[in-house]
């Protein structure tokens, strides 16, 4: 979900959907905006689905000189008009947009609102009628009745408020949800990230968790919260509107899975500079000096961790462990004595992930981050951050941030290998592979006819599927099911191949669509081995594989690619697979039901 608000515009209703639009990629179910003026011509707006809807509810008179607006992606209470924000307080007066989840909502209503009726069944309302309550029945001043409130809700939570008896202020404030503060000239925003305010500014100013912020049309005060007032420099953010257009394609994904050999060359430009590799040396010693690294991840981050595995244990030295952020905070195993952890995210900002960040930090343990979006949460508050430079990913699939996660792991794994001089380091030719990469990714990018046309043929009318492939490529056929299930909602598992004889073979049925990946030369006979036992019981196969292993029969074949880097090449056929697979279902390919590009709650 996403918040924007403006303070001090002569057109706040146009910022606030401008800001809601580019939030959209987060992704959402409901929308609404507020925006009064100083002669308290107000409007409340509300639509379930798309912000078009929204915008087709609001007349062309409204508009204001101050508002809110968000994005909702449902957690408690199903997506419907009542639960969307913003919510009003039991006397109207107060108007509040919150990200994150109150976690002792039901504590505060039986506590403080016993009286009081709801209009929907968010924990956000509660919050707001809170606010209220202190103000008008405690007789406390807004600021305080916002900034009492915040001592007593527990849980995350970026809040953006309006009292309708001073159209002036905002009143802002956040923990362990995003949210940023965008400077204008005589005026002021506040957003969940710098892209919803880009149009309007590149000047920002961050906000630490558990701060309050009142803002102005020309004044920013924070305070944190003993209530004592905090000096904060402003940062120009480096965003440029332009990388976050389409162009000519009709959907993000495509155009971001188009750009997969632009973003490795793009790499190789930041992190390898007159014949050196560009890492920061106090991050190759805390590597050398870590007896193992953790790396803690969400979702596809996950997977590119998976990927990125072998080669990092082989150029380092040191093994690497995969841990899933949800999981890993609420249940951590015994660690190695000197830990280091390496956060994935492309956005930086997975709630999930964070949590585990704070709980190492708390523990004295490093964090390097290595996220797609600098000044992001996860960058902010890990010791070290290295970006991944693949520009503004817009589809809530994700495309190329995975083939930029692994690209700069590889640059980092090689990096520390030559300044620890491992001889599989230094035999391993980085940017001569890399390059390869991107050629071997334009190749393939080449045949989107065909590969839509297998898809079409293969994956018809199915409901599930499966992915098969063994070492590296197992790892790709996690992601591919991943990105196959998430936007074309075919059922679809990624297995190891030859575990699949050990139980889901019995899933298998006459003409279970099966798709299997080859790339690694000692393990291809034993999945062809695999791929037969499957057509045996009735699947129907298509494969994707490397050049050097395929025979007339294969179906998608790769240009091969250094073992290290095989699951860079082997993704971008899958990712085409989901692509054309969501396509011909008639599916909206950016824009998946249920799920959120940055998912900021726990
Ligand atoms: C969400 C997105 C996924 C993403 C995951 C982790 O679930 O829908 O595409 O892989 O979060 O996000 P991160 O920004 O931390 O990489």
């Amino acid at each position: 979900c996403g918040i924007v608000g403006v303070v001090g515009s002569r057109n706040a209703t146009d910022i606030l959907i401008q800001g809601l639009q580019k939030l959209e990629y987060r992704g959402y179910d409901s929308s609404g905006i507020f925006v009064t003026d100083e002669k308290n011509r107000e409007s409340l707006v509300k639509a379930v689905g798309r912000i078009s809807a929204l915008q087709e509810k609001i007349g062309i008179e409204v508009n204001g000189s101050i508002g809110i607006g968000h994005t909702r992606w449902a957690t408690h209470g199903k997506p419907t008009e009542n639960n969307a924000h913003p919510h009003t307080s039991e006397s109207g007066r107060f108007v509040l947009v919150h990200n994150g989840v109150i976690e002792n909502y039901k504590e505060l209503k039986t506590e403080y609102l016993a009286n009081d009726h709801f209009i929907g069944e968010t924990d956000t309302e509660i919050a707001v009628h809170l606010i209220g309550k202190f103000a008008e029945e405690g007789n406390l001043s807004t600021k305080e009745a916002f900034q009492k409130a915040l001592s007593v809700i527990e849980g995350s939570f970026a809040f953006a408020m309006i009292d309708k008896n001073d159209a002036t202020t905002l009143y802002v404030a956040k923990n362990k949800s995003p949210l940023l503060i965008g400077l204008g000239d005589r005026f002021n925003l506040v957003g969940s990230d710098a892209m919803a305010m880009i149009r309007e500014t590149k000047e920002f100013m961050e906000i630490q968790d558990n701060e309050m912020v009142i803002v102005k049309k020309d004044s920013v005060e924070i305070f944190n919260q003993t209530g004592e007032k905090m000096e904060r420099a402003p940062y120009t953010a480096e965003l440029d509107l332009s990388d976050i257009g389409k162009g000519t394609y009709p959907y993000y994904m495509l155009k971001e899975i188009d750009e997969q050999p632009a973003v490795l060359r793009r790499i190789l430009q930041h992190y390898y500079v007159d014949g050196q590799y560009k890492i920061d040396e106090e991050i190759l010693k805390a590597i050398q000096q870590a007896d193992r690294l953790y790396i803690v991840a969400a979702g596809t981050s996950y997977h590119a961790g998976f990927a990125s595995k072998a080669f990092f244990e082989e150029m380092t030295k040191t093994p690497v462990e995969l841990c899933i952020a949800s999981e890993f905070g609420y249940n951590m195993p015994l660690l190695s004595e000197k830990p280091l952890f390496i956060y994935i995210s492309q956005s930086g900002e997975t709630a999930d992930s964070r949590q585990v960040l704070v709980k190492t930090k708390a523990l004295g343990y490093p964090a390097l981050t290595i996220t797609n979006v600098a000044g992001s949460t996860l960058s902010r508050e890990a010791d070290y951050t290295l970006s991944l430079h693949a520009g503004p990913e817009i589809a809530v699939a994700s495309t190329k941030a995975y083939t930029a996660q692994i690209s700069v792991m590889a640059v980092l794994a090689k990096a520390v290998g030559d300044y620890i001089g491992n001889i599989a380091a230094s035999e391993f030719h980085l940017v001569k592979e890399l390059s390869l990469v991107a050629t071997s990714m334009v190749a393939v990018l080449a045949e989107k006819e065909r590969i839509a046309e297998k898809v079409e043929e293969h994956l018809k009318g199915t409901r599930n599927s499966f992915y098969i492939g063994r070492g590296e490529d197992y790892y790709v056929s996690m992601e591919a099911a991943l990105k196959l299930k998430e936007i074309s909602y075919i059922q679809c598992e990624g297995f190891a191949a030859g575990e699949l004889k050990h139980g889901t073979i019995a899933l298998i049925e006459e003409n279970t669509p099966v798709q299997a990946i080859l790339s690694h030369k000692a393990l291809a006979p034993h999945t062809r081995g695999n791929i037969m036992e499957v057509i045996s019981r009735g699947a129907k196969v298509l494969t994707v594989v490397s050049d050097d292993l395929a025979n007339e029969d294969d179906d998608i074949i790769v240009p091969s690619v250094h073992p290290y880097l095989t699951s860079l090449a082997m993704v971008v056929p899958t990712q085409m697979i989901a692509y054309y697979a969501t396509l011909q279902r008639g599916l909206d390919v950016d824009k998946p039901r249920n799920l959120a590009k940055s998912v900021t709650v726990e």
